[in-house]
C-alpha cells in the first residue's frame, strides 16, 4: 500500500493506493476518527460487485452502515438524483457527524461528493474510486459536480475528502474500453509533467487485455502528478491546474461535434492530445519528433489516433462556444516531453490543419 497526500488549505488529505484495500475500509474510517452512520453510495453496476465487501468491513469495525444505490450512467449525475440522495440521507438519519462513502467511478464520486458537500453544509466524505479514470483523475482534487441538462459539471463545488482509497483490485472487472479511457488521462499526465512516466508507459505491456503488469506503479505515478498540480493550485486560480486540460479543448469540441455519442471522453482526449501536440510543433513550441512518439503510445494503448468522419466546422464552432463561456480561449501546448505551457489559443486554420492531418483515411 502507498500513501500520497492531496494538500489544500494547509491540510493533507491522504490517498491510499494498492490491492485489497476494500476489506480494510472499516479500520481506515476508525483510524481517521470518522463516525456512524456511514452511507455507502454506489451504483447498480458497482454495488453488486463491491458493496458487500465494503459494508462488511465497515460493520465489523463497529459502524452502522446503509447502502444507497443510484442507477448507472452519466445522465443520472443530475440534481434529480442528488435530491434522491438527500432524501435517503434524511431517512437514514445522517447528520454532520456521520460519513458518506462514495464507491464507484467518476459519476458516483462526483455526485456523492457534491451531496456530501452540500447536505447540512458538509458531511465527512471518503472516496473509493473503482475505475482507472476516477482513481487517477476524478477522485483526486476536490472537485464535485452534477450536470445541468445544458452543461456538464456546471453545478458543483470544491470539497476535499477525508480519504481516497484506490483499490486496484476493483479494476479487474473494468471493460477494456473504460481501461483505455483511464490510460488516456494517464498519458496526459505524463505528457504535461513527467518524462519518467512517459518512458515507463512506453516500456509497459499496454497491449495486454488485463492491463500492464506494472499498473500499480503507473497509477501511483499518475496520482502523484495530479496531487502535485492540485497542491500548487487547489482551487484552480493560478492557471497551474489548467495545464491538466491538455488535449481537452479539442477533445471536448470533438465530443460535442459527435453529440456525446460514439466517442468516449478518453478517446476524444487522445485525439485532442495528438492534435495539440501537432499544433505545438506548428506553433514552434515543440520539436517535430514528439507527435509520432505520442501517436505510437496512444495506438499501443488501444486509443484512436484518426478522426472519424466529422464536419470540421462543427468542431471549430464547439470550440468558439467554449470561448464565449470563458472569455479569451487559452490552449495548453507542449514544450517538450513532460513539459506544458498555457497560452492564447491558435488561430482556427492551424487547428483545422492539424485535425485534417488526422482525418481517417478509410
Ligand atoms: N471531479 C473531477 O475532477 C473529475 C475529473 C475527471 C472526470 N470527472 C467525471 O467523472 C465521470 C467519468 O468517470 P468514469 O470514467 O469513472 O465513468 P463512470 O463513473 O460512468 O464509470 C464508467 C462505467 O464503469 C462502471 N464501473 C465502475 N467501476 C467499475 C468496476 N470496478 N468494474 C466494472 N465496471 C465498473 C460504471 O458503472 C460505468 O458503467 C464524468 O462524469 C466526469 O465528468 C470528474
Ligand atoms: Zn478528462
Amino acid at each position: 500500500m502507498h500513501e500520497i497526500f492531496i494538500e489544500a488549505d494547509g491540510i493533507r488529505h491522504p490517498v491510499l493506493t494498492g490491492e485489497g484495500l476494500l476489506a480494510k475500509t472499516g479500520e481506515m474510517l476508525a483510524m481517521l476518527g470518522l463516525l456512524s452512520p456511514v452511507m455507502v453510495v454506489t451504483n447498480s453496476t458497482v454495488g453488486p460487485l463491491y458493496a458487500r465487501a465494503v459494508i462488511d468491513a465497515v460493520r465489523s469495525a463497529g459502524f452502522e452502515c446503509s447502502k444507497i444505490e443510484i442507477p448507472d450512467g452519466e445522465k443520472f449525475k443530475s440534481i434529480k438524483t442528488a435530491e434522491l440522495l438527500y432524501d435517503r440521507f434524511l431517512e437514514e438519519g445522517l447528520n454532520r457527524s456521520g460519513t458518506v462513502v462514495a464507491l464507484g467511478g467518476g459519476v458516483v464520486t462526483d455526485i456523492a461528493g457534491f451531496c456530501a458537500a452540500t447536505y447540512m453544509r458538509g458531511v465527512p466524505l471518503v472516496l473509493m474510486p473503482t475505475t482507472l479514470l476516477s482513481q487517477v483523475d476524478a477522485a483526486i482534487g476536490g472537485k464535485t459536480a452534477v450536470n445541468h441538462p445544458d452543461a456538464k459539471n456546471i453545478i458543483g463545488c470544491f470539497y476535499f475528502s477525508e480519504l481516497v482509497i484506490c483499490d486496484h483490485g476493483t479494476l479487474g472487472t473494468l471493460s477494456p474500453e473504460e481501461r483505455r479511457c483511464g490510460l488516456s488521462e494517464i498519458i496526459k499526465a505524463a505528457c504535461i509533467s513527467s518524462p519518467d512516466l512517459l518512458s515507463m508507459l512506453e516500456n509497459s505491456n499496454l497491449e495486454d487485455a488485463g492491463g500492464p503488469e506494472n499498473m500499480d506503479q503507473i497509477i501511483l505515478q499518475a496520482v502523484s502528478i495530479k496531487a502535485d498540480f492540485v497542491r500548487r493550485d487547489p482551487y484552480e486560480k493560478t492557471g497551474v491546474r489548467a495545464l491538466l486540460n491538455f488535449g481537452h479543448t479539442i477533445g471536448h469540441a470533438l465530443e460535442k461535434a459527435f453529440d456525446y455519442d460514439g466517442l468516449k471522453h478518453g478517446e476524444a482526449v487522445a485525439l485532442g492530445m495528438l492534435a495539440a501536440a501537432k499544433i505545438s510543433v506548428s506553433s514552434n513550441h515543440l520539436a517535430p519528433e514528439f507527435p509520432a512518439r505520442l501517436e505510437k503510445l496512444l495506438k499501443r494503448s488501444g486509443l484512436p489516433t484518426e478522426i472519424p468522419d466529422v464536419n470540421m466546422d462543427d468542431v471549430i464552432s464547439a470550440m468558439s462556444h467554449d470561448k464565449k463561456k470563458s472569455g479569451k480561449l487559452k490552449f495548453v501546448y507542449l514544450s517538450g516531453p513532460g513539459q506544458a505551457l498555457l497560452s492564447d489559443a491558435p488561430p482556427a486554420d492551424v487547428i483545422i490543419k492539424a485535425l485534417e492531418e488526422m482525418r481517417s483515411k478509410q
